[in-house]
């Protein structure tokens, strides 16, 4: 029976999380205002699950990702290693993606990436460390793919698969295309994987056309899995995998289909989500007067006109009338007096409204928005 790790000892102040409404979530969502915070708190949860895989079982399984996003995550679990808090000696590792063909002693390998920034760093042995082979013959690529499902499946399968995802939506090199049944396989990559990658290779012709993926069958069987995603360049595919439909088209939509799929998410890479971008559209939107203002901004915006040249409709139209409507009973929000021009109005407190210099109210009853100067006094 392998000796269970020291429990980590690591003590800090809890992360910070902003919680507001999922509706259109189709899978978990975790988003952090602090971009470090992201790291800590998938470190944390591969820390807990080597630590009760390896009480249980005597060893663990994590399927593991390259890229930059995951490079935080690394630091934090070499640093925690480092001080006494979790053991590697039994952890099998399973690497998603390499290029085709690349030998991996090669800078722009998956291999090196792992070694130099991961695995030399905590003693993991190197026997239990799995990559596709960038080197294997073209025509021994089948057999070393279904060699590594194999493999995987002989280790006991994946406890914990760490993701990033592509502007395209892949998840491994699983590009737009591939299909929930895939398995580990040579494909062709993206024209715009291959253009992301440019900069890394000295020119997008330097990048190869090809790679070995685990499927999306694989990444599914996997027990737990953690996506991250950072950086606003990532915003708009983030929110077609966690708020669209299921497709071939994005890989990562996919992820919906799993029980325990997590999206771990920096501020700009959730920026697209409905609950971050436009929450007023969701139900039972806490009606803060920064969020009357970012809704009526966002709405003069979208309407192409001034703040105080909104109609009623226009609220109608961009679904506020949640807002309109909670106006009337929501004296909380303002501070300005009764709305001048309408008698019998219910809404006692117009709400005031501003953009970066000019006030307004907008009448729950009346539907028009007034200047201040035109408040009686
Ligand atoms: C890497 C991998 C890819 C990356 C994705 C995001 O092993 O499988 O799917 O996770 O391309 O890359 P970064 O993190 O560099 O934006």
């Amino acid at each position: 029976m392998a000796k269970a790790p020291p429990p980590a000892t690591t003590r800090r102040s809890p992360l910070t999380t902003i919680e507001s409404s999922r509706d259109r979530e189709r899978l978990r969502t975790v988003v952090f205002p602090e971009h470090s915070d992201l790291a800590i708190a998938v470190a944390d949860r591969i820390v807990e699950v080597i630590q009760r895989e390896t009480r249980a079982r005597g060893r663990v399984v994590l399927g593991l990702a390259t890229g930059s996003t995951p490079l935080g995550v690394y630091e934090e679990l070499i640093r925690r290693h480092q001080a006494g808090e979790v053991d590697f000696s039994h952890v099998i590792t399973f690497n998603l993606d390499e290029y085709y063909p690349m030998t991996p002693d090669s800078p722009h390998s998956y291999h090196r990436y792992m070694w130099e920034n991961f695995f030399s760093h905590v003693n993991i042995a190197k026997e239990n460390v799995h990559i596709p082979e960038g080197v294997t013959p073209r025509e021994r690529v089948v057999d070393a793919c279904a060699a590594y499902e194999d493999a995987i499946r002989a280790a006991g399968g994946i406890d914990f698969q760490l993701l990033g995802i592509g502007k395209t939506g892949h998840v491994g090199f699983n590009e737009p295309g591939s299909d929930a049944a895939s398995r580990t396989r040579i494909v062709t990559l993206d024209t715009l994987t291959r253009k992301d990658a440019g900069a890394d290779f000295f020119g997008v012709e330097n990048v190869p056309r090809e790679a070995i993926t685990m499927g999306v069958a694989t990444i599914l069987d996997a027990k737990e899995i953690a996506l991250l995603a950072t950086g606003e360049h990532k915003a708009g595919i983030v929110a077609r995998a966690v708020e669209g439909e299921i497709s071939t088209d994005v890989a990562a939509t996919f992820l919906q289909r799993h029980q325990s799929a997590t999206f771990y998410l920096d501020l700009p890479a959730a920026a697209e989500l409905t609950r971050i971008n436009t929450p007023w559209i969701l139900e039972g939107v806490d009606w803060t007067p920064a969020m009357v203002e970012r809704s009526v901004v966002w709405l003069a915006e979208r309407a192409n006109k001034a703040v105080l040249k909104l109609s009623a409709r226009d609220y109608a139209e961009h679904q506020l009338s949640p807002f309109k409507c909670s106006i009337g009973c929501a004296t909380r929000f303002g501070d300005g007096p009764s709305c001048p021009t309408t008698s019998g109005c219910s809404c006692s407190r117009p709400i005031r409204t501003t953009t970066s210099s000019r006030w307004a109210a907008f009448c729950a009853s009346c539907g028009k928005t007034k200047t201040r100067s035109s408040w009686p006094t």
